[in-house]
């Protein structure tokens, strides 16, 4: 029954490399891909994990559960994946997913890894996150955004294709992972039962003998009685070059059938001992990384600006400090940004340069960042320059950038978090807990010695939180209890989380997707609307807007409208040009408010589309990757709509159906004038201020909706449409009778009706 090759050694893995070396691809250049693959191949035999290589393969072979642990940078996203496809752990034709929480880490890693095997990106090796799917029917190794497999699992509740699946930086706990551990679980053993069934049919006296085989004993530890029965904490830490032969025990047979699921939990921190708790005392091993000493500096002062002190920071490790790359933390696109310009303009005013004449190459990296520019913070600074690398939490664990020695940390990141206050998700900057920052200063020290630089007194270091909550517990749980009630969970309270969400966070998210009519008052799914909105890949609320739009006759301005707001800014803010901006814009802006001000941006850019004028984006101060970004975005809405059997129709200039299809699901979102001119969200009560981008600002509307609640020195609603109140109850009938004891169906339908 033991079908499997034996793990590689060495030298049978450069004899491969070696045969795909000899075979150009067509369309490089052949001497440079082979060049850089050689230096890959040294690389990769430089990482703490090649020594341990043997071993955890043993280990997986061994384990259907394994937990891995290793220090960030040792190379387990971009070498565990390949290790096993390689060992035969998926069979023939099987998949190996491997998850991300962050969409930046599966397609770097992903672009990295193709290159490490000398194929294209897209066919062995690929990525998938959404609405961006680099995958083919050639893929072995896919790289994925954990939401992404969560949908998968929609569409094929066994996830009949992956042999393997190895859920990644599972020590972040987003929302994401911690549902898919469960889910995967469940999976697991549905498909080790059914496996097992199958085997008994064909073979009846090998069960006889199962209990000496590694699956089956497996299987056992998972068992929650034999948990509480003894200790199960085993943790082994692999040395380096030290194998373990154990049997390899049997994966699938036939293709008709699909064999039991191998899972690799992999985790940056050493806390495994949650996981594999959660997975019945399943294995752990750890990898041993290599660090060197970091030397930590605080502030002696606290800082009243973080971003004044970040640029003065590096700017003062680029001049005293000897060569080295320096990685700055901060929270979000527009800070990196505006921090990157004022870094070059001053690195460039330095009379002498950097240190010993050092120039500085300043490179952003967050997730919106075009892959092509992505990818440039792992390549060399040029010759007589250093890399200053902004970047947001992503640097933090889920991508390593070789050549760093100084870290500067802000000490703050932008995390999502649900507020009772606000009745809605909202972004906001928070400290970050001492785990990560002891993380971030960590990645000064992966290659020499290096030095951290903390822009907060020790004291406020030591008043940080440990580590910071799961996700789970703090977000807006609307679409993932839609997705657990899809793939059959009905008690989703009940669910076998890790840590389960607050209960009142379950109950919001339940009410919720009643009035956007998801659910029937059972608390089941509805056949039309409620599997309707779990396909679509937008929030339940958007998807919402969708339904109402198709249902309306104006599925495309739907489809455009959740487009453009999915996508980034569309709209480019030069510093310094803000007259020639105003006026250039005021053309687009619509009156009846922002999301159909983008609307109208993208008619605009369809019809310059056809007439191929190039210039029609810089003079217009439109970021033209965004609206290419929308536009695909749009197409593949159309792709879901279309197979969902509704009708894709426009309404031409009639905005009034836009609004209605609007309200139909940002209801929870609309908000009423305040004789104080302050707004009113009607469903929590909150007082919120029209963004002072909003096209609205100004004009008073009386009621409106918006798309997000942004704080900044006050609450604002971004991104804000005026509707008429007394829509309200007419199209989200269960939400505002529901809440008409408490006076919000008066409130919200009052001014019409009387
Ligand atoms: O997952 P883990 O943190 O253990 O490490 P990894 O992401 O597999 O990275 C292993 C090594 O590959 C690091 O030294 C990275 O700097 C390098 N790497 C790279 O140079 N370019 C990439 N796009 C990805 C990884
Ligand atoms: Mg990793």
């Amino acid at each position: 029954m033991d079908g499997q090759e034996k793990p590689h050694s060495l030298k049978s893995h450069h004899k491969r490399a070696h045969g795909r070396n000899s075979r150009p691809q067509p369309g490089f250049d052949a001497a440079d891909a082979a060049a850089k693959r050689q230096r890959l191949a040294v690389e990769r035999q430089g990482m703490p994990i090649w020594a341990a290589r043997e071993a955890l393969v043993a280990e997986a072979q061994a384990h259907h559960t394994l937990i891995v642990v290793g220090e960030t940078g040792s190379g387990k996203t971009t070498q565990i994946p390949q290790l096993l496809l390689e060992a035969g752990l998926a069979g023939q034709r099987g998949l190996i997913g491997c998850t991300q929480p962050r969409r930046v880490a599966a397609v770097t890693v992903a672009r990295r890894v193709a290159d490490e095997m000398g194929v294209q990106l897209g066919q062995q090796v690929g990525y998938s996150i959404r609405f961006d799917d680099a995958t083919s029917a050639a893929t072995r190794i896919k790289y994925m955004t954990d939401g992404m497999l969560l949908r998968e699992a929609l569409i094929d509740p066994l996830l009949s294709r992956y042999k393997v699946v190895i859920v990644d930086e599972a020590h972040e706990r987003s929302v994401h992972t911690d549902v898919l551990l469960g889910l995967l679980k469940q999976v697991q053993r549905r498909r080790h039962q059914a496996w097992q069934q199958q085997q008994q049919q064909q073979q009846p006296q090998q069960h006889t003998n199962s209990s000496k085989d590694h699956t089956q004993h497996d299987y056992q530890q998972q068992s929650r009685q034999q948990q509480e029965g003894q200790p199960q904490q085993q943790q082994q830490q692999l040395a380096n070059g030290h194998s373990h032969h154990h049997k390899s025990s049997s994966s699938s047979s036939s293709s008709r059938h699909i064999g039991p699921l191998r899972l690799l939990v992999m985790s940056a921190t050493l806390d495994a001992g949650a996981f594999s708790d959660y997975f019945g005392g399943a294995r752990a091993v750890w990898v041993r990384g290599r660090t060197h000493p970091v030397t930590i500096m605080n502030t002696a002062q606290p800082e009243e600006n973080y971003l004044d002190a970040a640029l003065c920071a590096t700017l003062q490790v680029h001049v005293d400090e000897p060569a080295g790359d320096i990685l700055v933390f901060l929270t979000g696109q527009e800070e990196i940004d505006s921090l990157a310009r004022l870094l070059q303009e001053r690195a460039a005013a330095l009379p002498e340069g950097g240190y010993g004449g050092l120039g500085l190459e300043v490179l952003p990296i967050y997730a919106a960042l075009p892959p092509e520019q992505q990818v440039k913070v792992f390549e060399p600074a040029p010759a007589g320059m250093r890399k200053a690398i902004l970047a947001t939490n992503i640097a933090e664990t889920s991508i390593t950038i070789p050549g760093v020695r100084y870290v500067v940390d802000t000490g703050f990141v932008k995390a999502r978090g649900y507020s009772a206050k606000l009745g809605a998700d909202s972004l906001q900057v928070v400290p970050v807990s001492q785990a990560q920052a002891r993380q971030r200063s960590g990645r000064a020290g992966r290659e020499a010695p290096g030095k951290a630089f903390r822009l907060y007194t020790e004291d406020a270091f030591a008043a940080l939180p440990a580590t910071t909550p799961p996700e789970i517990t703090r977000v807006n749980l609307g679409s993932v209890v839609l997705q657990l009630k899809a793939l059959g969970v009905e008690d989703v309270a009940g669910f076998d989380f890790m840590q389960p969400p607050p209960r009142a966070a379950i109950v919001r998210s339940l009410e919720l997707l009643f009035a956007l009519g998801a659910l029937d008052g059972k608390g089941q799914l509805t056949p039309d609307t409620g599997a309707a909105l779990a396909r679509l890949p937008v929030d339940p609320m958007y998807g919402k807007v969708l339904l109402a739009g198709a249902a309306s006759g104006c599925a495309v301005e739907a489809m455009q409208l959740v487009a453009m707001v999915s996508s980034e800014n569309v709209f480019h803010n030069p510093r310094g040009k803000q007259d020639a901006v105003n006026s250039t814009r005021a053309k687009f802006l619509h009156p009846e408010g922002d999301q159909l001000t983008l609307l109208g941006v993208m008619a605009a850019f369809l019809q310059v589309e056809r007439r191929r004028r190039p210039e029609w984006a810089s003079d217009n101060f439109i970021n033209i990757r965004a609206l290419r970004k929308a536009q695909d975005i749009y197409a593949q809405l159309k792709g879901h709509l279309s197979s969902l059997g509704l009708p894709i129709q426009s309404c031409g200039s009639d905005c009034v159906p836009v609004q209605r299809a609007l309200v139909a699901g940002l209801f929870p979102h609309a908000a009423k004038r305040q004789p104080d001119g302050t707004y009113r969200v009607i469903a929590t009560g909150q007082i919120v201020h029209l963004h002072p981008s909003s096209v609205l600002r100004g004009k008073a509307p009386e009621c409106v909706v918006f798309s997000e609640l942004v704080r900044t020195t006050r609450q604002y609603a971004r991104e804000v449409t005026r509707i008429q109140a007394r829509w309200l109850p007419e199209l989200a009938p269960a939400f505002f009778a529901a809440k008409a004891g408490a006076g919000v169906a008066a409130e919200a339908g009052g001014g019409a009706q009387s």
